[in-house]
């Protein structure tokens, strides 16, 4: 059983899929591992250190692929890459697959098991291989620091002998995993926290966290969750009220951090062009929706927008790659969580159960088919 973890596409992916720590607990399973020369120095992990954990070095994308009968990734294999694939490898990764059929053909083609992690089931055996909800606590956490560092004053109010600093304002919007964890970061750093969702169910936990919580409770907010815990899209009417009661509340606000998803949905639009036109110089707008559409109208994925008004609109891609070392190092726990059911631990194989719920519901390709129900030709 050889398992292979190649380098990410430079410049685009800091993270790596194995860590010294799992390099060992596959190796305890009866797996040997090669690790592509240079895939964890982004994330902090040198060769040596794979090495030092039981892992051997190849010296290209085509050696560590060769044989490999577990390719673990954080992004879906490019083209060139699968080519390097043996027939029936098993290929673990964030595969990003809606509006990607041609890449998802490819998978097919490339006669392997394709895994799609971020569509593991939200039930309690899965939580430990969630990466939804490992990656995106980190980007909450993230936003607050980028906002900080964007914010050219102190968060916690700061009594000294020159004077009073008072404290931020820091509004979140969307109060998921990423939003949750915003809030309590930003509360630690000592600022004055409000958020927003249209969850019901969030309330409680905004003020749980110590923030004020701000939405337009009508009967369609009472609605507004799914069955699956998500949002659904809202109607043009709800819209309009949560702008009229989101808009002079933003005005007021030094940093905003948006966080607002909906599944298979371009992400809501929360703030306007207008709604940054009202805001003060110098306040901040971290949007973590910006690759999926944006929260925030003026938003520009890659991009720091300044405004004519002075208003830092901060887009940063991939943001839990810009803690590359602790969000690698979750990720690579999630996937060893998961692959690790794919062992049988008494005769040291692979032994996928392909009627397991979890392999299921995150297979999307397999004997050169793409085989996931969201993704079938419609009748
Ligand atoms: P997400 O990333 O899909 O969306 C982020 C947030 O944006 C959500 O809270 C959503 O309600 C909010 N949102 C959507 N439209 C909005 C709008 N127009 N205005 C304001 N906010 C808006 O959500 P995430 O972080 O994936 O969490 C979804 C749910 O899954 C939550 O209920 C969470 O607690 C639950 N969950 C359950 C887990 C489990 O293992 N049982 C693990 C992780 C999350």
């Amino acid at each position: 059983m050889r398992i292979a973890v190649p380098a990410e596409a430079k410049g685009i992916e800091t993270r790596v899929a194995a860590t010294p720590e799992t390099v060992k607990k596959f190796i305890g399973l009866g797996a040997s591992v090669s690790v592509e020369k240079g895939a964890g120095l982004q994330a902090g992990i040198s060769d040596a250190e794979f090495e030092a954990a039981g892992a051997s070095i190849a010296k290209s994308a085509k050696d560590v692929l060769k044989d490999a009968d577990i390719a673990l990734m954080v992004r879906r294999p490019a083209d060139a890459e699968m080519k390097n694939l043996k027939s029936g490898a098993i290929v673990v990764a964030i595969m990003d697959p809606y509006g990607q059929d041609a890449a998802l053909a490819g998978l097919a083609k490339a006669g392997v098991s394709a895994f799609a992690m971020e569509f593991m089931p939200r039930i309690t055996r899965a939580q430990v291989m969630d990466v939804l909800s490992s990656q995106a606590n980190l980007a909450g956490y993230r936003a607050v620091i980028d906002g900080a560092a964007e914010y050219g004053r102190a968060l916690p109010m700061m009594m000294t002998a020159a004077g009073t600093v008072p404290a931020a304002r820091i509004f979140i919007m969307g109060v998921g995993v990423a939003g949750l964890q915003a809030i309590a970061t930003a509360r630690r750093m000592g600022a004055v926290v409000t958020a927003t969702d249209v969850r019901p169910a969030t309330k409680e936990q905004v003020e749980s966290l110590g923030a004020k919580f701000l939405a337009v409770e009508d009967e369609e907010f009472k609605q507004a969750q799914t069955a699956g815990g998500y949002a659904k899209e809202m109607s043009k009417e709800y819209q309009a009220k949560q702008a009229e009661l989101t808009a002079s509340h933003i005005a007021k606000q030094d940093i905003v951090i948006t966080t607002a998803l909906i599944p298979g949905r371009p992400a809501p639009r929360l703030i306007t062009k207008a709604m940054v036109e009202s805001m003060k110089a110098g306040s901040v707008i971290i949007d973590l929706a910006v690759e999926r559409g944006g929260n925030c109208e003026l938003a520009k994925p890659g991009e720091i927008v300044v405004t004519d008004n002075g208003v830092r609109i901060v887009g940063h891609l991939n943001v839990p790659g810009r803690l590359a070392a602790t969000s690698s190092s979750l990720y690579a726990k999630n996937l060893y969580a998961f692959v690790e059911t794919m062992i049988d631990k008494k005769d040291k194989k692979l032994a996928v159960n392909w009627d397991d719920e979890l392999v299921k519901a995150t297979l999307l390709t397999r004997d050169g088919a793409v085989v996931h129900p969201n993704f079938q030709p419609k009748a």
